[in-house]
């Protein structure tokens, strides 16, 4: 694309931004299979050192086709945003799984003393990594519900040790949103860094920056790569100086860099994402509509639907509320298996993202060997199944859904 042509269209920058003239002319580009680069002389090696000279010198450190993907989702994630009346700027780094990316997040900004502010639900990994590995290295977390924005207050005045406020909206698996504008604007008032997990909405759905969000990850595994074929993760910064300093040295030292195979699959699916989610969302709208009215089943949770207590929240800041819902059986646990079992087309797996429908039955899988008084606080019902509404026609996964609940 010309650098002097703006495109307009939502769709039209997901195909094109990003992309550079390939010095060979190949059309797409090419997967850079190179753990390093050369240098056309000493010299040249040691302007890229100090940093005078742009220029790759190492993968672990930054890859062409890695650069691609990068410049991709920053544009995507800054479409039509305006700061100080230019276009925002943002920077996104690449890394090997959407933890990667969070794990540099997590440590280039925060230091022992320092305390996060989140909610329930998180994404299991996001909450082990909270909870588990950052306490033994002075960082804690304070975990309330964030939809009450007077206890989200209460919390931040009570502590003047927490220093990042870590979202993720909506949330797994009961699909709750909090509101990224009023969080994000008491985070500014209270001088705390706000970071987003924007994986399950997609920047087509939500862009967290336009509300004051500071830093975003995505699990690229999911809907950006949208077709289960690659791990990969990103972090995106709208402070692109911290991006160039803080967040990249500790990107290229813990070493959770991706790979440039994955790194092209990933910007090949992503030219895809504003089809593929215009079909998952109307496809997930049906779905739930159809479980809402079923015998069999005792609650859908979906955003779309006027009685999800987030309804509102989700409408003021996403585009459409997504491909992702739950919805718990009354018939309890052997219900959720023999559901599950039944399936014919749509997939049992964990995961989500894909092309294909996705079903799992936390309290048989993920949830499995979490304590009951625990599963309960996180709405982990005994019969909750989470799906990932794919974007197959949609007669054909409701006839599934049919004869798997009768
Ligand atoms: C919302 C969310 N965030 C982060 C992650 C972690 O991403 P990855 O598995 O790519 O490390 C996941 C994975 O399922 C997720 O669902």
């Amino acid at each position: 694309m010309d650098k002097d042509f703006l495109p307009s269209g939502w769709g039209s920058v997901a195909v094109h931004a990003g992309h550079q003239q390939d010095p060979k002319y190949a059309h797409l580009v090419p997967i850079y299979a190179s753990s390093t680069f050369v240098f056309d002389e000493a010299e040249q090696g040691m302007r890229r050192f100090s940093g005078k000279e742009e220029g790759y010198i190492y993968s672990r450190w930054g890859n062409p086709t890695f650069t691609e993907a990068e410049n991709k989702i920053a544009a995507l994630e800054s479409f039509g945003i305006m700061e100080n009346s230019s276009p925002l700027q943002v920077k996104g780094i690449l890394h090997a799984s959407g933890m990667a990316a969070i794990t540099t997040l997590l440590l280039s900004n925060l230091k022992a003393g320092d305390k996060i502010l989140t909610h329930y639900s998180l994404y299991g990994g996001t909450e082990e990594i909270i909870t588990k590995v950052l306490p033994p290295l002075g960082i804690t977390a304070i975990i309330t519900d964030l939809r009450d924005l007077n206890k989200a207050e209460e919390a931040i005045k009570k502590d003047k040790a927490i220093r990042m406020l870590y979202i993720e909206t909506p949330a797994n698996p009961t699909i709750q949103c909090v509101d990224i504008e009023a969080l994000s604007k008491l985070a500014k008032q209270y001088g705390l860094i706000a970071a987003a997990d924007n994986t399950f909405a997609t920047p087509y759905l939500q862009q967290p920056f336009r509300f004051g969000i500071d830093f975003i990850i995505h699990s690229t595994t999911k809907f950006l790569n949208g077709h289960g074929t690659a791990i990969g993760g990103i972090l995106l910064g709208r402070d692109v100086e911290f991006m160039k300093t803080k967040a990249y040295t500790m990107a290229k030292t813990l070493g959770g860099n991706a790979n440039p195979f994955d790194a092209f699959l990933l910007i090949n699916g992503m030219k895809t994402l504003e089809l593929r989610m215009d079909r998952h969302c109307h496809n997930a709208m049906e779905v739930a509509k159809y479980l809402s009215a079923h015998i069999a089943i005792a609650k859908v949770n979906y955003t779309g639907l006027p009685e999800h207590p987030d309804h509102s929240t989700a409408m003021k800041q996403m585009r459409h509320p997504g491909a992702m819902l739950s919805f718990e059986l009354k018939s309890g646990l052997q219900g959720g298996i023999d559901f599950m079992n039944k399936l014919k087309m749509c997939v049992r797996t964990v995961s989500l993202g894909t092309c294909d429908t996705l079903l799992s039955h936390p309290a048989s899988m993920t949830h499995y060997s979490v304590p009951k008084e625990e599963k309960i606080k996180y709405g982990i019902t005994d019969g909750l199944i989470r799906m990932n509404v794919g974007i197959e026609n949609i007669q054909d996964i409701i006839a599934d859904l049919e004869q798997a609940l009768n």
